[in-house]
């Protein structure tokens, strides 16, 4: 399963004792964990019905090394939203995505094999590439996928809108 935490001053750190749960991640951030067999995901019905739902009928896998450049890295690590849900399972290795919570403080998800996410429109977030890695992507339009960066982000509506949706679910 992901290991969640509040990261440290460590950008490269991989563990903690002092975890957060999935329900815990779901309701700081909107940010959705499952875990996956991977030999198996396609048959899975919360799979099947994440792709349905969000019309992700492109797909890709992106490996570390072998299409990963230090570019791509840079790319990553740089804050930034998507005006869609950014879904991802790891189908071997590992990596970490950070997101930020409701104080704007980072919380890091350690994703291993079978590790799957699906992060919200509009949530600033940052991935860190920092071992051999499968990672299977899915994509509604892979050609209009692209990241807005922090700050020119702030501006976005589609973040308004994802901070404002936050808010109303912490009021109640
Ligand atoms: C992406 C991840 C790294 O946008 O956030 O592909
Ligand atoms: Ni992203």
């Amino acid at each position: 399963m992901v290991k969640a935490w509040y990261l440290g001053t460590d950008l490269y750190q991989k563990d903690s004792e002092d975890v957060l749960t999935p329900e815990d991640i779901e309701k700081k951030t909107g940010v959705q964990i499952l875990k996956m067999d991977v030999d198996a995901y396609n048959d899975d019905y919360r799979y099947k019905r994440i792709v349905e739902e969000k019309k992700l009928f492109f797909n890709d896998v992106y490996h570390n090394p072998a299409d990963c450049t230090e570019e791509d890295i840079q790319f990553f690590l740089k804050e930034h939203i998507h005006e869609d849900d950014e879904v991802r399972l790891v189908l071997d290795g590992a990596c970490c995505m950070d997101v930020r919570d409701q104080d704007d403080k980072w919380i890091r998800l350690r994703m291993t094999k079978g590790d799957m996410v699906v992060l919200p429109p509009g949530l600033y977030h940052r991935g860190l590439i920092d071992e051999y890695l499968q990672m299977l992507r899915l994509f509604e339009n892979k050609e209009k996928w692209i990241a807005v960066y922090r700050p020119a982000a702030d501006e976005s509506i589609v973040h308004k809108n994802y901070l404002e949706s936050r808010r109303a679910i912490a009021a109640n």
